[in-house]
């Protein structure tokens, strides 16, 4: 994924590493937060959710898929190591850190349709 990404001469730096630790070590604000395809790796968002809400510069946008669930569950097993998360779980986590939501929309993601969701920094 960095070789390709690497090869699009789009990005000013690239970043090996887990997301969580690599945004516990980093202090500047950012102006959106982009993730596709890339939560359902994670059961707890919680970490991300407070990272991603420290490092966000006011106004900022934090768009990201996840594998959808529904609102009688938080978090559930899609396979080995992967994971869905319900609208309910996402709001909740948005309102612990201080993020507004703009919109959860359903359409394709990584094959079968997820939540695209997009929070806002108040
Ligand atoms: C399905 S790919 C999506 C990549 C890209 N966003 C796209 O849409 O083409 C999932 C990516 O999540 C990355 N990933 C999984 N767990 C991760 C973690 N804990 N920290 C950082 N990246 C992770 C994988 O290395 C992989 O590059």
């Amino acid at each position: 994924m960095l070789r390709i990404a690497e090869g699009r001469k789009l990005y000013d730096r690239l970043i090996q590493g887990d997301l969580v630790t690599v945004m516990a070590g980093m202090t500047e604000p950012f102006d959106s937060v982009f993730s596709a395809c890339v939560l359902y790796y994670f059961a707890d968002l919680r970490p991300i959710f407070a990272q991603v809400a420290r490092l966000m510069a006011p106004e900022g946008m934090f768009v990201f898929s996840v594998d959808p669930y529904g609102d009688e569950h938080e978090i559930g097993v899609t396979g080995p190591g992967e994971y869905c998360h319900s609208r309910r779980y996402l709001r909740s986590l948005a309102a612990e850190v201080g993020l507004e939501e703009k919109a959860i929309e359903i359409a394709r993601h990584r094959g079968p349709p997820g939540f695209w969701c997009a929070f806002k920094k108040a």
